[in-house]
């Protein structure tokens, strides 16, 4: 028999989001990969963990598994009171269990933080999307 999958509310309850570091490197290349999104790979989050946006990367663990590591990830900048999201996935088996939607209300707190008063999401499906949310 199986081991039942954790619940929403036991998977959100014990997640925790830090700051990125780079020892979560390896994890998100390796999400952003599978994820199917712009390739910016190893050396360009590296860089941004070297800049003044790193605090608007941040990393959900899940705290109660087997596998702890990285179950998914955000990534942001600020300029002029604008946040933009550039870069926000969830590992293929942990999704619709709300991480996506945390990491979007913890990024948005930052940028409130940051005092940005207007943040960008742009999704690409068919045609690229701007949503853009007054925070
Ligand atoms: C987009 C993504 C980050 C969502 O992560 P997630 O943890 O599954 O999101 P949540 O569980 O918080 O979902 C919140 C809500 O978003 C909507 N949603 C999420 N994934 C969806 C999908 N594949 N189809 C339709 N609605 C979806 C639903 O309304 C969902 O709420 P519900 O599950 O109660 O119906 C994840 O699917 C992913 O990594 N996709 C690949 C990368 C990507 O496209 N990133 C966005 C552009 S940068």
């Amino acid at each position: 028999m199986s081991t039942p999958k954790p619940t929403t509310g036991a998977i959100l309850a014990r997640l925790t989001t830090d700051q990125m570091s780079e020892h979560d490197l390896l994890e998100v290349v390796e999400i952003e990969e599978r994820s199917g999104l712009s390739r910016w790979g190893w050396a360009a989050y590296y860089a941004e963990l070297q800049g003044v946006n790193r605090s608007l990367m941040l990393v959900a663990r899940p705290a109660n598994t087997a596998t702890p590591g990285v179950a998914g990830y955000i990534v942001a900048r600020e300029t002029a009171g604008e946040l933009h999201i550039n870069n926000v996935a969830v590992r293929e088996e942990y999704r619709r269990r709300g991480i996506g939607c945390l990491l979007l209300n913890r990024i948005l707190e930052e940028g409130r933080r940051l005092r940005a008063t207007t943040a960008f999401l742009e999704v690409r499906a068919e045609d690229a999307v701007v949503m853009s949310f007054v925070l």
